[in-house]
């Protein structure tokens, strides 16, 4: 009588190439697999993968744009590069159920752990004590000795022999025929290629050949960490594809509304107008305020050029102030030095620029209470601080006007683009008006006055609609890098860092950075950013001060010493909301040796 099981969970094979097929025959004999799992095909990002292989099963879709039931699919990773084992887990975690398949025949001794996701081909044979960590692929007839350790995501290709109280790192590569003879130590990443015989421990990054096993000449590339990324949420190709699907190409479009309305209610601000960047706003907001040839604008001067740029566009004269110790931002106090400096020689500014600098906001109680007592309009550039909060209310939106951008390394992006925001909807209805190459209501084409192409596209507005879903998270994951540096870098004597002087603010910690005091450490932020390069981790001094600028050193400063010293200590650290705890611990790592060592 023949016994029907009913099959309670759903497989899909994760690579449909020659190594998944390899699995799917030894699936096939394995009736113990077959009872109790479906097999319902093949995913793969290369849906023509099975196109030279016949196969019982076929290809359903890419791998990210299968929807997953987490209680009922199981994922088999059938991928030997473990690279990209790395990425597809990483992307896959949460949605589905990574399963182990170890063939009947494999000879487990005792004391062997194996992590999930992991795959054992016939006729392998794992001695006692041994701990085989998650998403490892060990192909057929390897040995694994007594002792031995093979770390996650590693891949171990056919008949190695490995001898005992080996440790394999993580994410190795062995190919098939190698032998790695007792007691060795292989460290992350490293490619051992075909039969070669490894008699001596390799560090990370090795790439070794032959017998005995000697580096390949040409090092492997460590993968690169950068300082801040776009890191996408999902939604982004939805509002593209929108905008693709109803012909709204060209500029402007429902995207474009959209994308302002989700910015006027995450802000809490009246009106937005989305633009083609960061800079085209403070541009704009600057020629609302009337600013003119030979006018005057305040503006602090440890800033990115942008903030200065469009005042010198004008034909106006920036005027740069330095910053408070507290929160790195323009100094109150020397503001107003500034103010009646520039009164008492009859040149009365005409808007003070305040920038929130790596999202940390400015002083701007006392900011706004001397702009305003000597009636001066107030433009705030925070064009790094999307997110930050002053006395509870985003940065951008306590003076008359503010500024954001959405250029590629800010804590959201649309690749390129800014908005200018305000609760006076004459200025944003100008502003608009002026971005579309200031064209008058009228039959034919009418201008009046000199128009600027600013607008953000429908499609860029897309890709902003997207990244306005996540920007919650993204504030989270920001500041949860700024927590992790400060508690294990903290105490280090020596380092600080730019921390909120009480809680009025709140910073989004866009890019956390850090000050290293040459003479309590001994080391400079120079040193240590060539010393993160070598491990290709991107670094980035803070911002040289305006005035010491070459383009920007002739017009008037006025100065406390604070952004030069800021500016010869600091250094700013990988801080995207897309870095996995495995690079932030590598920084970590790198820091921690440079200050150590
Ligand atoms: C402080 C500051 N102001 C202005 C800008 C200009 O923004 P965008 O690059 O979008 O023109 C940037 C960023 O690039 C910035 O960091």
């Amino acid at each position: 009588m023949e016994v029907i099981v009913k099959k309670k969970f759903n497989v899909y094979i994760i690579g449909a190439s020659g190594f998944g097929r390899e699995i799917e025959s030894w699936i096939s004999l394995s009736n113990n697999f077959k009872n109790r799992f479906l097999i319902k095909g093949y995913l793969d990002d290369n849906i023509y993968a099975l196109d030279s292989y016949p196969s019982r099963y076929k290809v359903l879709g890419k791998i990210d744009d299968f929807q997953f039931q987490k209680n009922k699919d199981f994922v088999l990773l059938a991928i030997a590069d473990p690279t990209i084992k790395e990425s597809i887990v990483g992307r896959l975690k949460n949605k589905v159920n990574f399963l182990s398949f170890i063939f009947s025949n494999v000879i487990i001794g005792k004391n062997v752990t194996i992590g999930e996701g992991t795959i054992i081909a016939p006729n392998c044979v794992l001695s006692t004590n041994i701990n085989i960590g998650p998403y490892v692929t060990i192909n057929l007839g390897t040995h694994i000795g007594h002792d031995s350790t093979i770390s996650d995501f590693s891949s171990i290709m056919a008949n190695v022999d490995i001898s005992g109280s080996v440790k394999i790192g993580e994410s190795v590569f062995i190919g098939s025929n190698a032998t790695i003879v007792p007691r060795i130590i292989i460290g992350d990443k490293t490619k051992i290629t075909a039969g070669s015989i490894v008699l001596n421990n390799l560090p990370e990054y090795s790439f070794v050949f032959g017998n005995p096993a000697k580096k390949m000449s040409k090092p492997i590339i460590k993968p690169r960490i950068f300082l801040s990324s776009p890191h996408m949420g999902g939604a982004e190709q939805k509002y593209i594809q929108d905008a693709f699907d109803s012909n709204w190409i060209a500029p402007l479009g429902p995207n474009v509304d959209n994308f302002e309305d989700s910015i006027v209610k995450y802000c809490g601000v009246k009106y937005a107008a989305a633009l083609n960047s960061g800079t085209a706003a403070i541009h704009l907001a600057l020629i609302l305020l009337g600013v003119d040839r030979g006018d005057e604008v305040i503006a602090s001067s440890l800033t990115f050029s942008a903030t200065l740029n469009p005042i010198v566009y004008l034909g106006a004269t920036p005027v740069m102030v330095d910053s408070e110790p507290g929160t790195w931002n323009i100094c109150p106090e020397t503001l107003e030095i500034a103010i009646k400096s520039r009164l008492s020689k009859g040149r009365k500014p005409k808007a003070i620029i305040p920038v929130h600098l790596y999202g940390m906001p400015a002083n701007m109680e006392k900011i706004m209470e001397i702009a305003n007592r000597y009636e001066i309009p107030v433009i705030e550039d925070a064009a790094e601080a999307l997110g930050s909060r002053y006395n509870d209310k985003q940065v951008g939106t306590i003076g008359k006007i503010g500024i954001l951008s959405f250029n590629g390394n800010k804590i959201i992006t649309t690749s390129g683009g800014g908005a200018i925001i305000s609760d006076d909807k004459e200025l944003i209805t100008k502003a608009r008006f002026l971005s579309k190459q200031a064209r008058e209501i009228a039959p034919h084409y009418q201008h009046t006055e000199v128009g600027y192409n600013y607008r953000i596209s429908n499609i860029l507005a897309g890709i902003g609609l997207g990244q306005m879903e996540v920007i919650d998270k993204r504030v989270i994951q920001r500041r949860d890098n700024f927590d992790f540096y400060k508690k294990n870098l903290g105490k280090i004597e020596g380092i600080s860092f730019q921390e909120e002087p009480d809680n009025s603010f709140f910073p989004n910690h866009w890019l956390t950075t850090i000050l290293i005091d040459p003479e309590e450490t001994g080391k400079t932020w120079l040193e240590l950013q060539a010393e993160l390069e070598k491990e290709n981790i991107e670094s980035r001094p803070l911002w040289k001060p305006m005035h010491l600028q070459p383009i920007f050193s002739t017009f008037p400063a006025y100065l406390n010493g604070t952004s030069e010293e800021l500016f010869s200590k600091g250094l700013c650290l990988p801080s995207g909301s897309n870095m996995t705890e495995k690079d932030r611990m590598k920084v970590l790592n790198t820091i921690i040796n440079f200050f150590t060592k």
